[in-house]
């Protein structure tokens, strides 16, 4: 008799192989590949069901139903709440609150929708009690599970019939009829593959943790984002207070929306005005510091910029930035060099964006450069301006999407000038109380430091 075959999988990315390799040709991964008996792969194709296939017309129902969190900033990244049936992803390093947040949406949809199950294979009954105790009323109808096993995970759900689920963590569950531990590939690819299917034969709203892991991707990364139907990840700073919800996949939205959070001692609340947050440390009078008005999905967010300009003693100066694009940041430092007449060849340059924030849209260059000019001849922007625009190779300012927003987002926050490129706007500059400063170099931009 044939021995039954196995193959390897690499944990990293899911590849397979015949023979084990010491390195993933796929991810490039060392000593990830690892054993899995082939008999595993014919159980999970045993999982599969085939249906006929369908005329377009005569599918009902196209109208998606959506449970809202109660929680206005969530169902804004989410799209508008969580589609039925569908599957959400929320990533993050631990510490951050994903398990706090979703108790939260759990409380408020067990208050008005239903019962709402929460699987727990990271804590104890009496812990996550202990933390809805802290966040304040505890709504009935909330049903805790400890448990890692899919079969008795199943059961439960049959039995209970929750409006909402909750898996907390993917990386502590298994299925038992696969030998691998948990938090492999496959055994997360499997355990959420089953899990799909019951969320969509019941129209099972469900979230899924995923914890993420040193190198800033979820275990398991690539195959869990594609079987789910939305991954939104959990930002910030462990250390600052600030959280950000930001959708990096969304079959049922648009992945630019970010939802702001703050962690206080009652849980996570909505950072209502984000701007003013960014911009409540900003040293004023200082030279080498912009307010940028960036987007984030539909939303303009006004940032601050940090440049420091400083003589370096290394034969290669340093070029450092974050929270921004390193090629941007480089194609600017260029362009002051070669336009401005800026001499950077004996200088460090930094430049910072505050809040630990990113900002990848080319709208940022005219503050990358207004920073770094500011700094380097130790002149100020005034404090009043907001500036923003994408900066082309021969120096000159290029339109941006969305300006009207930006400037009624600076406006709003009591800045009076805004430096920007020479594209019509559609406002009222007087009922807003605003001066548009536009631009076409950076040469002009460069004028208003003093
Ligand atoms: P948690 O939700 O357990 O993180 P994760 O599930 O992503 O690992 O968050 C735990 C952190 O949040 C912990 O450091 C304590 C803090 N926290 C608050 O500051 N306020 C609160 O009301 C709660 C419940 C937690
Ligand atoms: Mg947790």
């Amino acid at each position: 008799m044939r021995k039954a075959q196995s193959i390897m999988r690499c944990q990293e990315c899911g590849y397979t192989s015949l023979k084990w390799l010491g390195r993933c040709p796929d991810c490039g991964g060392w000593n990830t590949m690892v054993e899995e008996s082939a008999m595993e792969n014919k159980r999970a194709d045993a999982f599969k069901s085939f249906t006929a296939a369908q005329d377009i017309l005569s599918i009902k129902g196209s109208m998606e139903n959506r449970l809202s969190t109660r929680i206005p900033e969530l169902d804004r990244v989410l799209g508008g709440g969580i589609v039925n049936g569908s599957l959400v992803l929320l990533g993050g390093v631990p510490g951050i609150g994903k398990s706090t947040l979703l108790l939260q949406v759990s409380n408020n949809i067990a208050a008005a929708e239903g019962k709402v199950l929460i699987v727990s294979g990271e804590e104890s009954a009496k812990q996550i009690k202990m933390r809805a105790d802290r966040l304040g009323r505890i709504s009935s109808n909330q049903f805790i599970l400890c448990e890692t096993d899919f079969d008795y995970i199943k059961d439960q759900i049959e039995e209970i019939n929750p409006a909402f689920l909750v898996i907390d963590s993917i990386q502590t569950m298994f299925c038992s009829d696969i030998s691998s531990a948990p938090g492999s590939v496959s055994q997360v690819r499997e355990f959420t593959g089953r899990l799909l299917r019951i969320a969509k034969k019941r129209g099972l709203p469900t979230f899924i943790v995923g914890h993420v892991t040193k190198g800033g991707s979820i275990a398991g990364p690539k195959i869990l984002e594609h079987i789910v139907d939305t991954v939104l990840y959990f930002e910030g700073d462990t250390h600052r207070n600030y959280r950000i919800v930001r959708a990096v996949k969304n079959r049922f939205g648009s992945t630019n929306e970010i939802g702001m959070f703050e962690m206080t001692s009652k849980g996570l609340t909505e950072v209502v005005n984000p701007s003013a947050l960014f911009l409540a440390e900003r040293p004023t009078g200082a030279s080498g510091s912009v307010v940028v008005a960036t987007m984030e999905g539909k939303r303009p967010l006004l940032v601050e910029l940090q440049g420091l300009v400083s003589k370096s003693y290394l034969n290669v100066p340093r070029r450092l930035c974050s929270g921004l694009d390193f090629n941007r940041f480089s194609l600017v430092l260029a362009v002051l060099e070669k336009k401005m007449g800026l001499h950077l060849e004996r200088y460090d340059v930094y430049v910072n964006v505050t809040g630990g924030i990113k900002v990848v849209e080319p709208a940022a260059d005219l503050g990358i450069a207004l920073v770094a000019a500011s700094s380097h001849r130790d002149k100020k922007v005034p404090d009043d301006i907001v500036a923003f625009g994408e900066i082309g190779l021969a120096g000159e300012v290029r339109f941006v999407n969305q300006i009207d927003k930006r400037v009624v987002e600076a406006a709003g926050l009591g800045f009076k000038k805004v430096i920007l490129p020479s594209q019509d706007v559609d406002i009222n500059k007087k009922e807003l109380g605003v001066e548009l400063l536009p631009v076409r170099t950076v040469y002009e931009a460069l004028e208003y430091l003093n």
